[in-house]
């Protein structure tokens, strides 16, 4: 069997969503200090809905098919429930990672979690 299904070589090769959002509603940085690797998410959102999202990663194939995924995942989508999408998620839509490529998964989720800390935490500062 391949070690990396036909989804996540082409979520590394052709990644969606890369980039930058000028102007975020909320940015999550993570990083992994075993790997070194790090990934950034920008969040544009108009009421409470994720109408935009990109990332950038500097990491391994895994943890950029992750990103591109997860951003697939949440566009679209209310905040509510981008929060509630675990590693577990978005390594099942990739048709899995090999167990010792499943942090590079926990990456995105943290990632988005982050963002959407990020985009609260401006929305109170905005309401004072
Ligand atoms: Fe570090 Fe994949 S090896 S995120």
């Amino acid at each position: 069997m391949a070690l990396y299904s036909e989804k996540v070589m082409d979520h590394f090769r052709n990644p969606r969503n890369l980039g930058v959002i000028e102007n975020a509603d909320g940015i999550g940085e993570v990083g992994n200090a075993k790997c070194g690797d790090i990934m950034r998410i920008y969040l544009k959102i108009d009421d409470e809905i994720i109408t935009d999202v990109k990332f950038e990663t500097f990491g391994c194939g895994s943890a950029i098919a992750s990103s591109s995924m997860a951003t697939e995942l949440i566009k679209g989508k209310p905040v509510s429930e981008a929060l509630d999408l675990t590693n577990k998620a978005v390594a099942e839509a990739l048709d899995g990672l090999p167990a010792y490529k499943m942090h590079c998964s926990v990456l995105a989720e943290e990632a988005i979690k982050n963002a959407i800390e990020d985009y609260r935490k401006k929305k109170e500062n905005k309401g004072k």
